[in-house]
């Protein structure tokens, strides 16, 4: 029988994806109304101490309020598995908005309060708020989706992020919320998302794999199932389910050293951490600080909108991206948009380095934009993020998705704090440094990453068990095949 989307199910991931939106939404707000609050942390300046503030002090404090963002990100995603197991999946998100609410507030009031550092105190928790979501979230879902939904169901986190950060550049517009009046609001508008998002959690239900394999409330979590799934048949997901429960009675729950030592883990969480380094490294948050400047080159007279262009094919492809994972699998995708990113890559480049000779070489720079920004979303944008929680069994699954976490968030600060030096000492040929990295990643990718499509959790460890296994039997031997060609055992 086909799984069906119930509304108890879009219930649940609508609800959590809202923490994916909040991500989403304070990555990009804060680009826009970059000069607004730069003049207002000069006159906070000037006010207090009786002198303009000087340039270089204005760039550090300025570049400190972007970048600590990412460093609350790198906590909080080290603190997932400190939540997860103790309070439950949907506790501890819904605990984490009391996180989202003190950042709104801080950053709401940092005006009035006439104090940079309020401003900096906030982004610094609401960077704390994502990265504790950006682990409950994916693990969520995944827990509480069928089989051969979850990265349909996966994908819609990402799809959280992306309409997140379309929402902030449609707001961050000059006569919306981007001007010097309503700044703070732009900023305090986290605070409604949280709100929402703590009404409806309570009606969700918790995960059922951690009520049964971590609470062993059995009933309960047959109950849920039960409502999840829409049908009173939900024997085969309880028994599946009870057998990762009799696995991890042997490997016991796992923490984040354990993890790193055990040789069982080493290959799974190379894998976990090289695809989430693929999707900092791939240099999209670079496009996305590059691409106002280009769009200004290409004669756009406002481009702001052609921003907001890129914001919708971004959000446009993780849709397709959605639509297509169940049926492609992970590994097709995420290998197309690797490669289609390191072309785009390449064009870019070459539309670069050839825009003085040519001026319609700027027309090929802004598709080469749009098509880097597509392919992005056809795979290194979602997939990470969900093939973590597929990875691995419930033991180690909290412990991966915070080692994860807190790779992809280093790699997010260190980019964010190197991308303008870099770019100052090559030029428009910085994005040859991406293309290398974007063909390192597509060869790891298809040496080592298996396709974990209609698996249960249980199948995919077995399958990275046996490669690790050292006995040289034929069957290990043949599974260690499939599982590094990543082929379908279903085919
Ligand atoms: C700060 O404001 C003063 C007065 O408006 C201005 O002259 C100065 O250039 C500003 N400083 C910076 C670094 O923007």
């Amino acid at each position: 029988i086909e799984p069906s989307v119930t509304p108890q199910l879009m219930m649940a991931v609508g609800t959590a994806v809202i923490g994916s939106l909040q991500f989403g939404y304070n990555t990009g707000v804060i680009n826009a109304p970059q000069n607004i609050i730069e003049s207002f942390y000069n006159e906070t300046w000037t006010s207090r101490f009786s002198e303009p503030i000087s340039q270089s002090t204005l760039t550090a404090l300025w570049s400190l309020s972007v970048a600590i963002f990412s460093v609350g990100g790198m906590f909080g995603s080290f603190s997932v598995g400190l939540f997860v197991n103790r309070f439950g999946r949907r506790n501890s998100m819904l605990m984490a908005n009391v996180l989202a609410v003190i950042a709104a507030l801080l950053m709401g009031f940092s005006k009035l309060a006439a104090s940079w550092e309020l401003l900096i105190i906030g982004r610094f928790t609401v960077g704390l708020y994502s990265g504790l979501s950006t682990g409950f979230v994916p693990m969520y879902v995944e827990e509480i989706s069928p089989t051969s939904l979850r990265g349909a169901m996966g994908t819609l986190h990402q799809l959280g992020v992306v309409i997140g950060i379309l929402l902030a550049q449609i707001l961050g517009i000059e006569s919306i919320m981007g001007n010097d009046s309503l700044w703070p609001m732009l900023l305090g508008f986290t605070l409604l998302p949280a709100i929402l998002q703590s009404v409806l959690l309570p009606l969700c239900p918790e995960s059922p794999r951690y009520l049964l394999i971590n609470c062993n409330e059995e009933s309960k979590a047959n109950n849920v199932l039960v409502k999840l799934r829409g049908t009173e048949n939900v024997s085969e997901d309880m028994t599946e389910m009870k057998e990762e429960s009799r696995q991890m009675s042997v490997e016991k729950k796992v923490t984040i050293f354990e993890l790193l030592r055990a040789p069982v883990y080493r290959q799974p969480v190379l894998v976990a951490v090289m695809l989430q380094l693929s999707q900092q490294l791939s240099g999209i948050n670079a496009v996305f600080y590059y691409s106002t400047g280009i769009f200004a080159k290409a004669g756009v007279s406002q481009p702001v909108y052609a921003t907001i262009g890129a914001g919708v094919v971004n959000t446009a492809f993780t849709v397709v991206s959605l639509f297509v994972v169940e049926r492609m699998g992970r590994r097709p995708l995420h290998l197309t948009g690797l490669m289609g990113m390191a072309i785009s890559a390449v064009v870019l480049t070459l539309a670069m380095a050839l825009l003085d000779q040519y001026s319609w070489m700027s027309y090929v720079s802004i598709v080469a934009i749009l098509s880097f920004v597509a392919f992005f979303e056809i795979g290194p944008g979602p997939i990470p993020w969900f093939i973590v929680a597929e990875l691995f069994s419930q033991g180690p699954r909290p412990a991966a998705i915070a080692v994860a976490g807190f790779s992809n968030w280093s790699a997010n600060f260190v980019i964010g704090m190197s991308f303008p030096y870099v770019e100052q000492l090559c030029g428009p040929y910085v994005f040859i440094i991406f293309t290398v990295l974007l063909v390192g990643f597509f060869i790891f990718t298809y040496f080592k990453v298996p396709e974990t499509k209609g698996r249960t959790f249980d199948e995919i460890s077995a399958g990275f068990r046996q490669s690790t296994g050292r006995g040289a039997d034929k069957y290990s031997a043949s599974e260690e095949f499939n599982t590094l060609r990543g082929d379908d055992p279903d085919l």
